[in-house]
C-alpha cells in the first residue's frame, strides 16, 4: 500500500499544500485532518450547538457524517450531502474550531479514525499531532515551520489575497490567537524525537516539496 508520511505545522506553514504536492508527485493519498476538525464544527455551528458544552459537544461530534475525500488531485469535504469544502474556510469556522479541537472526545472520534486510514498505509497525512499521536511510526515525520512573519503574509495572501500591511494586520489577530487556544494540542516549538524539522521561511513552494520528497526518498 506504500508508505505514511506525517506533516505537522502550525497556521500559515504551508503544510497543506506540500502534503498535497507530495502526495500526488509520491502517488498516495491525502488526508487533511484540519478539514475534518473544520467539517465538525461547521456542523455543531448548523445544529445551533453551545461550543462550551463539552459532552453534547463529544456525543455529536461521533455521530457527524463527515466524508473527507483521499484524492490529492481532488480534495473533497462533505457533511452528509453538503459540499462544505469552502464554507469550512470562513473566518466564522476558523474562530471556532479550536474550542471543537480542544474537546477530548472529539479527538477520541477523529483520531481514531485518522489511525484507521494510517494503518491502510499509503497516504500523506497532516495536521498538528500526526507526528506524535495519530502517526508515531509512519516512515517519515516532518515538523514544517515558518517563522511568524512568513506565516503571516501566506495567510494574508490565502485569505485576503494580499500581503500588504492591512491584509497582514488583519490576520495577525486570528492567527496568534488561534495558535494560542492550539497550543494544548501541540507545541510547535520543539520537534518530537525522530521528527524532522523543515523550516519554509526561506523556501518557495518547489523547494520545500524537494526536501520533503528527499526525506521520503532516503
Ligand atoms: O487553516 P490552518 O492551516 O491554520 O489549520 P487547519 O489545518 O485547517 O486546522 C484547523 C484547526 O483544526 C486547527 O487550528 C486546530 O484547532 C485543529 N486541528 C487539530 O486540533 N488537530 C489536527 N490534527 C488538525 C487540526
Amino acid at each position: 500500500p506504500g508508505p505514511v508520511v506525517a506533516i505537522d505545522g502550525p497556521s500559515g506553514s504551508g503544510k497543506s499544500t506540500v502534503a498535497r504536492r507530495v502526495a500526488a508527485e509520491l502517488g498516495l493519498r491525502y488526508l487533511d485532518t484540519g478539514a475534518m476538525y473544520r467539517a465538525v464544527t461547521w456542523w455543531l455551528l448548523e445544529h445551533d450547538v453551545d461550543l462550551s458544552d463539552t459532552e453534547r459537544v463529544a456525543a455529536l461530534a461521533a455521530q457527524a457524517p463527515v466524508h473527507v475525500g483521499l484524492d490529492p488531485e481532488h480534495p473533497t469535504v462533505r457533511v452528509g450531502d453538503v459540499d462544505v469544502a469552502a464554507a469550512i474556510r470562513e473566518s466564522r469556522i476558523s474562530a471556532a474550531v479550536s474550542a471543537v479541537a480542544t474537546n477530548l472526545g472529539v479527538r477520541d472520534t477523529l483520531v481514531a479514525q485518522q489511525q484507521g486510514t494510517a494503518r491502510e498505509g499509503g497516504v500523506v497525512i497532516e495536521g498538528r499531532d500526526i507526528t506524535t499521536v495519530v502517526a508515531p511510526d509512519a516512515l517519515v515525520r516532518v515538523l514544517l515551520t515558518a517563522s511568524e512573519e512568513a506565516r503571516l503574509a501566506r495567510r494574508a495572501l490565502d485569505v485576503h489575497g494580499s500581503a500588504d500591511d492591512d491584509a497582514v494586520h488583519a490576520t495577525r489577530d486570528q492567527i496568534v490567537r488561534r495558535d494560542a487556544d492550539d497550543s494544548t494540542v501541540a507545541k510547535f516549538h520543539q520537534a518530537a524525537d525522530g521528527v524532522d524539522v523543515v523550516d519554509s521561511s526561506h523556501l518557495s513552494l518547489d523547494e520545500t516539496v524537494e526536501v520533503v520528497l528527499a526525506l521520503v526518498r532516503r
